[in-house]
């Protein structure tokens, strides 16, 4: 499968099969995990990935995640360090993670809200400078939805998406970038328009200008919390920007930019830029 049709086909997966997963895809999975690098020179900081499995009679036997998951049994752990959350690079190299789980068969959801912090914290044993950011169920789809499961979908618009001219614009904010103005790069911001971010909220927005993509984030509203979830969705939409750009042989690199001459709206944050080679 090309990396196309595997972010074509990724989806959050909420039900699960009884059935486990097997002893050669669980080592499939380990082996990935701890063959992960940060290999983008922009995105560089120390990610723990661990593997927990709610086993009955264990000290982990049901883990809760407010009925949402259902047959959810082994789980990965996105672990960092809590006083310098690696953000960006946790949605770009966890993206990487998710995509080849979903090219293997194995079902997956981005979960950064909807989990017991304190039975989860405790099963995964994290320690006081350290911050569970994500955790992610893992198993065989089910087809069968729960109840729950497409009630969440339905009320949240989980699959629709919004439309390329309210994402991507040229030159100024207030100019949609039609498809004919650099059409090799069309399919890499349409794989940016499918990814998926926390709440469906979509935050990024690009401006092409110069001859390069500048990427943008809504702000954040609930600025209380302490941080900011939607930069997560940045360092995914980079990834698929990235990794499409590779499968067509366009090449660049992200980088962030002392000075960029762009009248911004008030509700958006510049974040970094692909600057073509
Ligand atoms: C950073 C991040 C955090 C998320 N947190 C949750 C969560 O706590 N619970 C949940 O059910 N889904 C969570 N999701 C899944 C999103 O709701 C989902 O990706 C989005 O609605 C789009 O649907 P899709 O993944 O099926 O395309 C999260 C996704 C991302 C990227």
């Amino acid at each position: 499968m090309n990396i196309i049709d595997v972010i074509k086909k990724r989806r959050s997966v909420r039900t699960f099969k009884k059935e486990e997963l097997s002893s050669d895809v669980i080592e499939k999975i380990k082996e990935y995990l701890n063959d992960m690098k940060c290999d983008n020179p922009y995105f560089n900081a120390d990610i723990r990935y661990e593997i927990i499995e709610s086993k009955k009679g264990t000290e982990i036997e049901k883990l809760g995640t407010y009925g949402i998951f259902k047959n959810a049994k082994k789980f990965i752990g996105v672990i960092v360090d809590n006083k310098n959350i690696p953000l960006l690079e946790v949605g770009y190299y966890f993206e990487k993670i998710i995509l080849y789980l979903t090219e293997i068969g194995v079902g997956n959801c981005w979960v950064a809200g909807t989990f017991n912090r304190e039975q989860f914290n405790s099963a995964f044993k994290i320690k006081d400078d350290e911050l569970l950011l994500i955790v992610c169920p893992i198993g065989y789809e089910s087809k069968r939805k729960s109840t729950r499961e497409k009630m969440f979908r339905s009320l949240g618009g989980f699959n629709k998406r919004k439309k390329r001219e309210e994402l991507f614009f040229n030159e100024t904010f207030d100019n949609p970038l039609d498809l004919d103005i650099d059409k090799e790069y069309n399919e890499s911001l349409e794989m940016v328009r499918i990814a998926p971010s926390a709440i469906n909220k979509q935050p990024w927005r690009i401006v092409y200008k110069d001859n390069n993509y500048h990427f943008f984030k809504t702000k954040n509203e609930n600025s209380k919390h302490p941080y900011d979830i939607s930069i997560v969705d940045l360092g995914i939409a980079a990834y698929h920007f990235y990794i499409t750009n590779k499968e067509y042989n366009l090449s660049g690199c992200f980088k962030k930019l002392d000075y960029l001459e762009i009248k911004g709206k008030e509700d958006l944050e510049y974040m970094f830029s692909w600057i073509k080679e």
